[in-house]
């Protein structure tokens, strides 16, 4: 359920006319959205609906995480909206992971792929160590994206910077979806390690979460075509 065109807006607003206008002022310009929790959590299934009639596949990036049985209900009560992605998070476990990846299944071949946070890039070594994990970052990420892996999740949400490792250990068909990206030129903003759009395609990126430098720019549509242009150059 991933389209052509690997770029996924993120919709981060809790105004849902905005959401709608960006959406359909998208279409054809993006691959899909990106509808989180802040908005979800105001506006629910109507909300997301409004969003979704505009067209474009939606990426549901709820972030779940809490026992198997009650991730699958999560799960099993987005199904009906036809996401073409729902997130999870992989510290609660291979089995909770299962039972999401179980629950998806229901849908068939409509089902959503499920794909699992490894660690947030707002956490360092030193917020680790704090919960007790040792070692790095990347060795972390690359423990739970393993995991992941081998519950039968259908990819993560990884950094551009880990691209290359989780694509030699998890080979080509695992998902990677990659936020943090920054046309060239454009605000940084609170991102620390960006990439390009191109780069993170380059390293093997399957989508690539991309907000502000598009809904930001005084004419979104622009902006998300300029960023198409500079992966196909
Ligand atoms: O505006 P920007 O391009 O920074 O938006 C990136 C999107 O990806 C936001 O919705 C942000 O919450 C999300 N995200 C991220 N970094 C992560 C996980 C999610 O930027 N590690």
């Amino acid at each position: 359920m991933i389209p052509g065109n690997p770029i996924f807006c993120a919709l981060d607003t809790t105004d849902v006319t905005r959401a709608v206008a960006l959406a359909r002022g998208l279409k054809g310009s993006v691959g899909g959205a990106k509808i989180g929790m802040e908005f979800f959590n105001a506006h629910g299934p109507a909300g997301y609906r409004a969003v979704a009639e505009a067209g474009l596949p939606i990426f549901l990036d709820l972030k779940l995480h809490d026992i198997p049985n009650t991730v699958a209900g999560g799960i099993r009560a987005v199904l009906p909206l036809e996401p073409a992605i729902v997130n999870i998070h992989t510290a609660g476990g291979s089995a909770m992971m299962r039972a999401a990846a179980e629950a998806a299944r229901e849908a068939g071949d409509r089902r959503p792929l499920i794909v699992g946070v490894t660690l947030l890039t707002s956490l360092d070594e030193s917020d680790l160590a704090a919960t007790g994990v040792g070692g790095t970052a990347s060795d972390q990420v690359r423990r739970l994206a393993g995991l992941a892996a081998g519950a039968g999740l259908d990819g993560v949400v990884c950094s551009a910077h880990e691209i290359e490792m989780l694509r030699r250990d998890l080979g080509r068909d695992f998902k990677l979806i990659v936020p943090g990206l920054r046309p060239a030129g454009s605000a940084i903003g609170d991102q620390k390690r960006v990439m390009t759009p191109t780069e993170a395609l380059a390293l093997g990126a399957d989508v690539l979460v991309i907000g502000r430098p598009i809904t930001g720019a005084g004419d979104p549509r622009a902006a998300a075509d300029e960023i198409v242009r500079s992966l196909a150059a």
